[in-house]
């Protein structure tokens, strides 16, 4: 069948567009398991590429058994000398067991490595023999962190000794979430009624991307966070600083902030110590040393921030403060916080938001 000019233009252009489209997909980026940076996600990524390569390898082998099949016997039909009909055979013990015992020696060479990780992963492997644990527990949609040993609570972004084993104890407090920090390692699930653990060690100082990957309702896609891997000394004085209580506020707007967010309930759900405070939503006593808000989604800007008060259902669909806001959008009785929450009404005007975001901003 000989194809028209139109038909070669049409799927050159789908070759190029396709060519584009791929070219985007790098490698390397913040959330790439290519770019391993500690023990446990090498591991998870060298038990990746085995499989890769040896699937690599049975679609070369198939792939080329069909081409010269497909170019070799393309005339059956008009059989002549040069192209006669292949044997017609109806199964052959010998091939077949051949290939059955090529298939379990591959899977074999998955199965090792794979098996290897498990118990690796399964064994807290630490060189320090100094295990910091944090207490990860799962909301919808952000990420509480506690350090019991330390006395530290933060949420959304948490920082970690560059070089010492972690183990995150892994908890939720709603529907079943996962703990992922793809450079770092993963993942393992929060299970209600359950606690699983797994430990990560990173061994380069920096940023790491964390995701939620297990699909947790109409915002899974925002529950991020951030890993800041952090020198031994500069650890201490992050632990230091997120230990004590909330900076004083002198700032006349700030102050107004202060009283708003009593009077407009804030303080029923978010805790900003050393005043007493609710634990629906993130601590938010160090908000302003945060990088991001909004469980990694925006960055931490005052511009953000106003948003954020401003329709937080529109940068988080569905989230707990959009129902506060927004009277309108009754909560299923399991995720009312407490009798009476329908009728809450949080709105916010220009004059409140400026003061909250004065008041959060000073809360370094
Ligand atoms: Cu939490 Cu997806």
């Amino acid at each position: 069948m000989k194809r028209t000019l139109t038909q070669r233009i049409v799927t050159a252009a789908w070759m190029v567009t396709l060519g584009l489209m791929l070219s985007g997909c790098g490698l390397r980026g913040p959330q790439s398991i290519v770019d391993a940076d500690g023990p446990v996600a090498e591991y998870q990524y060298y038990t990746f590429m085995v499989s890769f390569y040896v699937s690599l390898l049975i679609f070369v082998l198939v792939g080329s058994l069909i081409v010269y099949c497909v170019v070799r016997y393309r005339h059956v039909g008009e059989v002549t000398p040069d192209t006669p009909l292949p044997d017609q055979g109806h199964g052959s013990t010998k091939l077949e067991v051949c290939l059955i015992i090529l298939s379990v020696c591959l899977v074999v060479v998955i199965l090792v490595p794979a098996l290897k990780g498990q118990f690796y992963q399964g064994t807290l492997q630490d060189p320090t023999s100094e295990v910091l644990e944090i207490n990860v527990t799962g909301y919808q949609w952000w990420w509480k962190f506690e350090y019991p040993a330390l006395g530290v609570v933060t949420a959304n972004e948490l920082a970690i000794p560059t070089g010492q084993a972690v183990k995150f104890n892994l908890k939720t407090n709603d529907v079943i979430h996962s703990f992922w920090v793809p450079r770092l390692g993963g993942k393992v699930d929060l299970m209600p009624n359950q606690s699983n653990w797994l430990w990560l060690r990173s061994t380069r100082d920096g940023t790491y991307y964390g995701q939620c990957a297990e699909f947790c309702g109409e915002s899974h896609a925002f529950m991020k966070f951030r890993v800041h891997s952090l020198p031994g000394d500069e650890f201490k004085s992050w632990v230091e600083h997120q230990k004590s209580g909330a900076r004083e506020v002198t700032d006349p707007l700030a102050l107004r902030g202060k009283e708003l967010f009593k009077a407009k309930q804030c303080v029923g759900c978010h805790q900003i110590r050393p005043a007493a405070g609710g634990n629906l939503g993130p601590d938010l006593t160090h908000l302003a040393s945060r990088t991001t808000i909004a469980a990694g989604q925006l960055e931490n800007t005052p511009e953000n921030l106003a948003a954020w008060l401003d329709h937080p259902g529109e940068i988080k669909p569905g989230n707990m403060m959009q129902a506060a806001f927004l009277h309108s959008s009754p909560q299923p009785s399991w995720r009312r916080p407490w009798p009476g929450w329908d009728n809450l009404n949080i709105a916010l005007n220009q004059g409140d938001i400026d003061a909250l975001v004065a008041y959060l901003r000073s809360l370094e």
